[in-house]
């Protein structure tokens, strides 16, 4: 991927934030890597739960972890799997990216093998649902 903006050593840092996933139910572990704008790099994984719906998706926890540290710029987020081609972030996660990230931010879904598809947070929840939403006048 040569867009200008991705780094090859991030898909590294993205499978180093995936080998810290807690995944006793799925067994399917997920890395995610953020990086700020000020080139700060803040990771999260997979943190599956009994109660199967309070998983927390690695996507959510980087962008969780990096507002609970009052790191709220970012210019780019970076998913790895194991799965043979780059999995899809799911419903929730696109929603959490729409409410904290820009409609442009490039995100990068990876493989292990190197495959890298880009898509901004706008490809990935066309036309989603925003505070903007709720204005009234
Ligand atoms: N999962 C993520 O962490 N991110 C995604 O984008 C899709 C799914 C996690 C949730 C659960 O721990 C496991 O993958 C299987 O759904």
């Amino acid at each position: 991927m040569d867009d200008g903006i991705f780094k090859e050593e991030w898909l590294a840092e993205a499978v180093e934030a995936q080998s810290r996933a807690y995944t006793p139910y799925s067994n399917f572990n997920v890395g995610a890597l953020l990086v700020t704008e000020d080139d700060q790099h803040i990771y999260g994984a997979n943190i599956e739960n009994a109660s199967y719906p309070a998983t927390i998706c690695a996507e959510r926890s980087a962008l969780v972890s990096a507002y609970s540290n009052n790191i709220t710029k970012f210019k780019a987020l970076v998913v790895v799997t194991d799965a043979n081609e780059p999995a899809s972030p799911c419903g929730i996660c696109r929603q959490v990216m729409k409410e904290l990230c820009h409609d442009d931010m490039p995100v990068y879904l990876t493989s292990k093998t190197g495959k890298v598809i880009k898509r901004t947070v706008d490809d990935l929840l066309p036309l989603g649902f925003s505070g903007k939403d709720m204005e009234n006048e």
